[in-house]
């Protein structure tokens, strides 16, 4: 079966600029309206309990502001369950979350942590919010996502990314792997994490992933080309990269 790739662009980083300096300026609300003119699916944003970048204001305004779905970003913690209850976006995405990492290392422990994790994603569920785990390529991580009653599934590609090049057949087996395991399963199978232009298209190539959640790159490759740019190649490197591997013309 020939599945759509969908792009979900995080706006977290639009976020880390203005708290730089306080005030509203650079604005991630506009971001997001501007990725949807670029031809975005869906935004992603990561509340983290820091609040480093994203705010609840933000949240809140992207909720009632943005047409396309939002993907709440969110650890397993009854805080987050609370404001995800709130504001019900389309989607949340549990990660792991430590306070002192700098950005989001490694996927959520989903087969070590079941009995903590079950009441975040069937409340989450009974909310009508699709609740998708972020875990590695690992076989057991997916069939506790099944077992946990999640839909999706996010697969980590950071370390496909941060490879160095000779290691990177490796980790695209790994990914594709994961992707088809996840699919027999009937998980909806969605990827992100370190991807940029240079990394995307062997990962856009794997057929049965759905959505790639790409933000910190689309955000700094925005300084130098601007984020209506940025966003569009990545959207037709994602579309071309998908088309061929799966035997269709390019549009
Ligand atoms: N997907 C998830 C679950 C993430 O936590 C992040 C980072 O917040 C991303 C995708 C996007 O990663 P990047 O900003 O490196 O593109």
């Amino acid at each position: 079966m020939k599945y759509p790739l969908r792009l979900g662009v995080n706006i977290d980083h639009v976020a880390t600029i203005r708290n730089a300096r306080g005030g509203g300026h650079p604005d991630p609300v506009r971001a997001a309206r501007m990725a949807a003119q670029a031809g975005a699916d869906g935004i992603t944003a990561h509340l983290r309990e820091d609040r480093r970048h994203i705010s609840d204001e933000d949240i809140l305004r992207l909720v009632e502001e943005i047409d396309l779905p939002l993907n709440l970003e969110m650890a397993a913690t009854p805080e987050m369950l609370e404001i995800a209850l709130r504001h019900r976006p389309h989607a949340a995405c549990i990660v792991p979350e430590r306070r002192e990492e700098r950005t989001t290392e490694g996927g959520l422990d989903a087969a070590g942590q079941m009995e903590q994790l079950r009441p975040f994603v069937g409340a989450l569920r009974e909310a009508g919010i699709r609740v998708s785990l972020f875990v590695e390529a690992d076989p057991r991580q997916l069939d506790a996502a099944v077992a946990l009653g999640a839909p999706v599934v996010e697969l980590h590609t950071g370390a496909y990314c941060d490879a160095p090049a000779h290691l990177h057949g490796r980790e695209l087996d790994r990914l594709a792997a994961a992707a088809a395991h996840a699919d027999a399963l009937g998980l909806e199978c969605h990827a992100g994490h370190g991807l940029t232009f240079e990394t995307v298209q062997p990962v856009a190539a794997i057929p049965t992933l759905v959505e790639l959640n790409i933000g910190h790159f689309l955000i700094g490759e925005a300084i130098f080309g601007g984020l209506d740019s940025a966003i569009k190649r990545m959207r037709a490197l994602m579309d071309q990269a998908r088309a061929e591997s799966t035997g269709e013309r390019s549009a």
